[in-house]
């Protein structure tokens, strides 16, 4: 299933991002925002289990998470949206997988991972800002399905329709959500227009 979410606070705040005149706080800022929206609208199919809570007046017959919530970021960029969903689901674990394209194959290279335990039983929301041909998300989904995963969320904001093929080629069980699904990967592999390459202007590398 593939998910592009339209939502007036999300294409805004994606508009200062987009603009190379924002500065790494306030792009930072925005993405841990529009992270926070994406997961709103992520977790409206999340099953509930049924739960009494006493309240002042008597029992209330109610619902709550049945499931645990794990969030792995695509390190680097993906860890520019972890704290903006933890907001909302606090009780969130957080995984990490490491990954960087070589500039020059784009292929992606792996250099850390680690799961929290029962990855099999929860819901799982792979983090990266950038689905541009898809090698990075696909190898991080690979790795977390050789872990158990079987409910896995992939979580992108801007995406080339390059890499949402490529994703559901490789991984159709996976659910793909995008805030913006923009023209074309150029030459050299970056999302036009996109908004530059994520990892730099969320941590002032360059
Ligand atoms: C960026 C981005 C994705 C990947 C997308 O990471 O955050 O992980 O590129 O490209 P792809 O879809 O073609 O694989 P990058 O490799 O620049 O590493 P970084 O996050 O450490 O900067
Ligand atoms: N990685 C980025 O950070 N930006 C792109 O446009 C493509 C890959």
């Amino acid at each position: 299933m593939f998910t592009l979410l339209n939502h007036p606070l999300i294409t805004h705040k994606l508009a200062i991002m987009r603009d190379e005149k924002t500065g790494t706080k306030d792009f930072s800022q925005q993405l841990d925002e529009i992270a926070g929206l994406m997961a709103y609208e992520i977790s409206r199919d999340l099953p509930l289990k049924e739960k009494d809570v006493k309240t002042p007046m008597g029992i209330c017959h109610t619902y709550e998470l049945a499931k645990e919530v794990v969030l792995v970021p695509i390190l680097r960029a993906g860890m520019g949206m972890v704290s903006g969903i933890r907001n909302l689901i606090p009780t969130a674990k957080v995984g990490f997988i490491g990954m960087y394209r070589n500039e020059e194959t784009l292929e992606p290279v792996e250099y850390f991972a680690k799961f929290p335990k029962n990855l099999d039983e929860a819901v799982v929301m792979v983090l990266d800002p950038m689905l541009a041909t898809g090698g990075s998300a696909s190898a991080a989904l690979t790795k977390i399905k050789e872990r158990g995963a079987k409910q896995i969320k992939l979580v992108c904001l801007v995406g080339a329709p390059e890499g949402v093929k490529r994703i559901q080629e490789d991984h159709p069980d996976v659910d793909i959500y995008l805030a913006a699904l923009d023209e074309k990967l150029n030459e050299i592999g970056y999302i036009v227009p996109g908004l530059g390459d994520a990892g730099d202007r969320i941590f002032g590398t360059k």
